[in-house]
Parts: C-alpha cells; structure tokens; sequence
C-alpha cells in the first residue's frame, strides 16, 4: 500500500465565520477531512480586533466611503499561525487576483499548508498584501460581497485534488478542464427513457471503443463550447 499523503492543512481567516462553517461539513470535504488528508480550520478575525470592541476595521485615510480592515488583527492571527507551522502560500481573495483555474488548483495542492484571507467592507490595508500575502487569486471575473465564498471554492477545488479524497481517483484526472477539455456527457440507467436512448458504444462492454468515443466526444464539447480551451489544445499538440 502507498504510504498515506500528509494532511494539507487550510487555516481561514474570516470576519464572518460562520458562512464557512457548512461548505466543508458534507460529502467529499467531509470525508477528506475525516480521512485526515484535508484540515480546515475557520479563524474568527474579530478575536484578534483592535481595543476592547474588538475593531478589525476601520475608516480610510484620505476621505472616501467604506471601511477598510486593519492590518494589526490580521498580523496578530497570521503570525500566530505561523509559529505553529510553516505555511507555502498566505493567500488573499481577491478579485483583482489571478483567476482560479484547474492548472492553479493542481498546483495548490500539492501544499503542505496555506492560509486563506478573506476579504470585506472596501478592502484591506495595502500593506498586509504588500508584506504578509504571498499570493492573490480570484474565483471570477465579478465581485462577491466578501472573500469567503470564494475561500469555500477555493478549498472545495483543492481538497478533491488530494490523492486519495475521491474514492476512484481516475475520476478527478478525468474532470473537465484536467487536460484542458470539458468533460464528455455520461449516462446512467435506464438505458431507454420516452424514446430518448443511451449512445450505443457506452454498452457495447468494448472499453477501447468506449475511451476513445469519451475522448472523441469531450473534444468536440470543447470545440463548440470552450473554443478558446480548443485552440490551446490544438496548440500544445503541435
Ligand atoms: N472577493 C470578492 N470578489 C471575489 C472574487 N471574485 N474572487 C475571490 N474573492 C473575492
């Protein structure tokens, strides 16, 4: 047997806590973290406030509307982490950041441990993502009302990564966007519905035919619908 991966460890540092407390608690994050290949632990800012309010945030220097979080509570939390463990990456939600994508999320995870800083109110000081941040990514190229949504993306994309998080582990290689295709359509009983009917190769029982229909067919997915994925396939293949 394959001795068993370390654990990737994903510390979050969030002013709302408790949006991040279900995304992790079912189905395959579940098991990822009951197999001890995934810990998530959520870290409320606001124990790290400034003052006797607790203030994480506070009002811009040179006029203008929204508050902005402070650097002294995220320094505090993150250099506490940081004397329990080493972390590889300390990431910020951003959507200014690099745009999440299944070459990034391979990537991340083959981490040991990151931490993930979620963002609210106008932003947060420009020195903690000068000085603490190592790295800023975005889940899309829209704006959500705070970084923890895409923490949960972020964490949810990575986790089922991890070798030995999926049961059959082929089947997260054979996700769409893996080798740059979308994935090709499946099927399951009953083999005739109305008069709509399953493609006859896919219970033939000839595995040959039926990876090569897959591959044919995920290629032609993504040349219709992802033209610009299909391009860059045609162009690695060169
Ligand atoms: N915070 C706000 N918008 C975001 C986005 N698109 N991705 C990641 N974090 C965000």
């Amino acid at each position: 047997m394959n001795p068993k991966p370390p654990t990737l460890r994903i510390d979050i540092i969030s002013v709302q806590p408790d949006l991040l407390h279900s995304p992790f608690q079912h189905s395959i994050m579940k098991r990822a973290q009951e197999k001890g290949l995934l810990e998530v632990v959520v870290h409320d800012l606001k124990k790290y406030g400034h003052g006797k309010h607790n203030q994480v945030d506070d009002y811009q220097y040179g006029g203008g509307a929204g508050m902005v979080m402070m650097i002294e509570p995220v320094d505090k939390c993150i250099q506490q982490l940081k004397q329990a463990r080493d972390y590889d990456e300390v990431i910020y939600l951003s959507p200014d950041g690099e745009l999440l994508d299944q070459h990034l999320a391979n990537q991340l995870s083959l981490s040991k441990a990151m931490i993930f800083l979620c963002g609210h109110y106008k932003g947060i000081d420009e020195r903690i993502r000068e000085h603490l941040i190592t790295r800023e990514v975005s889940i899309g190229n829209y704006v959500l009302s705070g970084g923890e949504l895409g923490a949960a993306v972020l964490v949810d994309t990575i986790g089922r990564l991890i070798p030995g998080v999926l049961n059959n582990e082929v089947s997260a290689l054979e996700d769409s966007f893996q080798d740059d295709l979308v994935a090709p359509p499946v099927y399951t009983r009953p083999e005739l519905y109305k008069d709509w009917s399953v493609p006859p190769v896919l219970i033939s029982g000839h595995a040959a035919k039926i990876e090569e229909w897959r591959r044919t067919e995920a290629l032609k997915r993504t040349a219709i619908r992802r033209p610009e994925l299909y391009q860059k396939w045609l162009d690695q293949k060169l």
